[in-house]
């Protein structure tokens, strides 16, 4: 597919089919995240891969998380939704930037500059395993609703670093319309 049908086919996708999305179909995805861009070629991530039955014990902890902040008069808003996208899919790819920390916590400036490249570079990472994954017909979703279980999903993945997204995958079980775009030329200003 060229670049571009795939920039333009991809859509976020939140019903999948149950079918499993084959190893090399998966590293494929993995692979191309690994080729993205990233500031200082620092290549700021870690990709948990979860499937099977640890599935269950993902969605315990999601919900554990947005149990306790529920409890603390915090509204999870459309997380709920996204819980039943988690549930149904094949794969979820939890990606963090290791070099970093929670991001509640205080930093200086210059961490401050860092996590900001970071994170755009991990931005880069999962944009190219959602264009991946749509060239080999896969269907994706780029989920930011896993903050609501942050502490727990990191405790139970055991992992220190900063958690940035989760990419949920598998083939697509609908064809969503798709959504609005600002027109390019309200977003754009040529300064010359
Ligand atoms: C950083 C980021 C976080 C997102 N988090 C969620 C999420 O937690 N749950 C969800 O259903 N969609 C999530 N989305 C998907 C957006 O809602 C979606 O990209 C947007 O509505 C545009 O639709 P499209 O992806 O089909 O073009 C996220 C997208 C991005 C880029």
């Amino acid at each position: 597919m060229e670049t571009f049908a795939a920039i333009v086919k991809r859509q976020s996708i939140r019903k999948f089919k149950a079918d499993p999305i084959p190893q090399d179909v998966l590293e494929k995805i993995l692979t191309a995240a690994t080729l993205a861009p990233s500031g200082k070629n620092k290549q700021p991530w870690k990709f948990y891969v979860v499937r099977g039955e640890k599935r269950a014990e993902m969605m315990v902890e999601m919900q554990k998380g947005m149990d306790r902040l529920g409890s603390q008069g915090i509204n999870t808003g459309s997380a709920r939704y996204t819980l039943r996208v988690l549930e149904q899919a094949p794969v979820t790819i939890f990606v963090f930037n290791p070099t970093s920390r929670h991001p509640l916590l205080p930093r200086d400036r210059l961490e401050v500059y860092a996590d900001l490249v970071d994170v755009q570079s991990v931005g880069a990472a999962i944009e190219n395993m959602l264009l991946a994954a749509t060239d080999l017909g896969v269907g994706s979703l780029w989920i930011c609703d896993v903050y609501f279980g942050y502490e727990e999903l990191c405790a139970w993945l055991g992992e220190k670093g900063e958690m940035i997204a989760a990419v949920s995958l598998s083939y697509a079980d609908h064809q969503p319309r798709p959504g609005p775009r600002k027109p390019v030329a309200d977003v754009t200003v040529y300064v010359e």
